[in-house]
């Protein structure tokens, strides 16, 4: 199936919902924004100009000097802040700590929309994968996934990836999912939350191909055969 529109999928950390938007993207042979990375590259924006990324004025005022750059080739990984290549730094344990903070600043996520409705809009198609795009940034786009899963799973999918087994350790990382959540899910600005019309999907019980299918026949169901290219 040729697909021309956008599919956004929101929801908190560790549902595999990264892996599940480039193989829904690929499947559709669509283009992939991933809000998050641009969120953590101007985190490096601000850990590099070394400010407090709790001082939301001196982090907007970095965020609004910085030129962020975020490709949407499903294939291809492409992250910059002032023309450096960050794709591998924005994944580290010192971006993830602060992104919290800097994505809760007002004029952050003012810029940064304005940014994804432009990158969008180049795109005939597009999945775009976020907290807030359903809601927020692309209200009337034509399907909306919102992706959920178990805390425990979420943390055993973390550790999986990070190589880890000790239970004291997957507990942490529990903890730490439970943390960004309660921060992203209760900030002022954009809260993360199932948009009204998104359709939820529990990935607890499947696996990643799984999820992408129950997508993609979502997507086919929804888009009526005349709009598909
Ligand atoms: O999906 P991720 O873990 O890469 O996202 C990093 C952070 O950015 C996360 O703490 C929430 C925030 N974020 C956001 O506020 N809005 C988005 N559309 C995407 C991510």
């Amino acid at each position: 199936m040729t697909f021309r529109g956008q599919v956004t999928l929101d929801g908190p950390s560790g549902t595999g919902k990264s892996s599940v938007a480039r193989g829904v993207a690929a499947r559709l042979g669509a283009a992939y924004l991933d809000t998050g990375a641009m969120y953590r590259a101007a985190t490096v924006a601000v850990l590099d100009a070394g400010v407090d990324p709790a001082d939301a004025d001196a982090v907007a005022r970095t965020v609004g000097g910085a030129r962020i750059e975020v490709g949407t080739d499903a294939a291809t990984e492409t992250v910059r802040v002032d023309g450096a290549d960050v794709a591998v730094r924005i994944r580290g344990a010192e971006v993830t700590r602060a992104v919290s903070a800097v994505s809760a600043v007002p004029a952050v996520r003012r810029q940064l929309v304005e940014q994804q409705r432009a990158l969008v809009a180049a795109a005939g198609a597009v999945v775009v994968e976020g907290r807030d795009i359903g809601t927020v940034v692309l209200p009337g786009a034509a399907v909306k996934i919102y992706l959920t899963a178990a805390p425990e799973a979420r943390a055993q999918r973390r550790a999986a990836q990070l190589g880890i087994t000790d239970p004291d350790e997957v507990a942490a990382l529990a903890a730490d999912l439970r943390r960004r959540d309660e921060f992203d899910s209760s900030r002022a600005d954009s809260p993360l939350r199932p948009a009204a019309d998104a359709v939820v999907v529990d990935s607890t019980e499947l696996d990643q191909q799984g999820v992408v299918d129950r997508v993609v026949a979502l997507v086919g169901s929804a888009v009526p055969a005349g709009e598909r290219a």
